[in-house]
């Protein structure tokens, strides 16, 4: 099937009892068994949810992954995902994640043992260089929040097979639209389904897909054993939104292209977007993205001046997150990325002065407009 046929029908069949189009909402903690010892396959909400069974299905057919786990947030997809070690084992994390996944992993998890290395992933030979025979992960953001650095996905694919360990890569800022990780070798996927998959901005969550049968297993059990499931409200919302995940991210790839060259053109500072020529991996986005996303990173100068930007900005809100209908910009050295360290954050580029765009699906030219006026060009 095409991807929009199976964004709008892959694991919504017309419910049974009333022929209703739209999955039912299964608001229900539990269920009745026929009798001790036998039910219907559904035990507890925790374990069973058929809402969410839905929207599992469906996400994992558009990451043509065989499973989905649908998580709370997107964080409690990583935090689950890391269940899968013991202390001592080492992953290796591209250097520029979510703040909050540096901050669950950096500053939390190592407590518990578990030891992460933080590389430039865009460049593999950073990547063999960390390897050592306690490393069982590697985990990739690409493009990279907010810098938008590209990794090779097969290439280091094929590294972790070589070396039997698991690719791990979170998908949110391409969603399956645009990047299917899993088709260019990597054994799981995740997302914050709070971004695009929902887009609206009115659900936090998050998922994991694979198809790696012993993963999904581990990770099916430890999701009962830890708890952290969204809500079945929420499941019907994102599966609602995901009828729409194609149209939504050619407009938003359309309307970033268009300010990127804008800003291109009038803005003297720097301008990281993987659509642009100027971006270091521009040929490598091509060839394992078929889109460019809406997400677009400029460096204004100095906290003062991206301060004035934001702050003017009219129809472009100042907010945490991304992904939405609506556009939105944030400051990541003092929102998203706040947990990182200053000096960490310099070396990656996330100066004082770094503001991110999360394009919308509004009309083009009055965001052009809305920036122009902000930034006085
Ligand atoms: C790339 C990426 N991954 C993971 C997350 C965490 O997701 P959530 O906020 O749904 O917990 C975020 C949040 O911004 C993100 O941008």
């Amino acid at each position: 099937m095409g991807f929009s046929t199976d964004a709008i029908h892959a694991g919504q069949k017309p419910d049974p009892v009333t022929g209703a189009i739209s999955v039912p909402i299964y608001m229900t903690s539990t269920y009745e068994q026929d009798e001790l010892g036998k039910h219907k396959g559904y035990e507890y909400g925790r374990t069973h949810n058929l809402t969410r069974q839905s929207l599992e299905a469906n996400i994992a057919a558009l990451e043509k992954a065989k499973y989905g786990i649908a998580f709370s947030s997107g964080l409690a997809a990583i935090h689950n995902l890391m269940y899968l070690h013991k202390p001592g084992d080492h992953i290796i994390c591209s250097d520029n994640v979510y703040g909050g996944t540096f901050r669950l992993l950096e500053l939390n998890l190592k407590e518990f043992g578990l030891n992460f290395s933080w590389v430039d992933t865009s460049d593999i030979e950073n990547i063999k260089n960390a390897f050592t025979e306690k490393t069982k992960m590697v985990y990739v953001e690409t493009p990279t929040n907010p810098m938008l650095n590209i990794s090779d996905l097969k290439a280091i694919s094929e590294f972790c097979k070589s070396k039997d360990i698991l690719h791990v890569v979170d998908n949110t800022f391409m969603t399956p639209f645009f990047q299917r990780p899993i088709e260019l070798g990597a054994d799981i996927v995740l997302h914050s389904t709070t971004k695009y998959l929902n887009g609206h901005c009115d659900v936090v969550g998050g998922i994991i897909l694979t198809s790696n049968e012993a993963a999904h297993e581990r990770l099916r059990y430890l999701q009962n054993a830890a708890g952290s499931i969204p809500s079945p409200f929420d499941c019907w919302l994102t599966l609602r939104s995901t009828k729409t995940l194609a149209v939504r991210m050619e407009r938003h790839n359309k309307n970033a292209i268009k300010i990127a060259e804008y800003l291109n053109i009038k803005f003297p500072g720097k301008v990281v977007y993987p659509g642009l020529e100027s971006h270091p991996d521009h040929e490598l986005a091509k060839k394992q993205m078929s889109g460019f996303g809406g997400m677009i990173s400029v460096d204004v100068g100095f906290y003062s001046e991206a301060k004035k930007i934001v702050d003017s900005l009219k129809i472009i809100t100042l907010a945490e997150s991304l992904g939405g209908v609506e556009s939105l910009v944030c400051h990541p050295a003092s929102m998203t990325h706040g947990s990182v360290p200053k000096e960490d954050r310099d070396k990656l580029g996330i100066t004082d002065g770094l503001i991110r765009f999360s394009v919308g699906i509004e009309d083009v030219e009055d965001l052009i407009a809305d920036i122009a006026s902000a930034l006085q060009i």
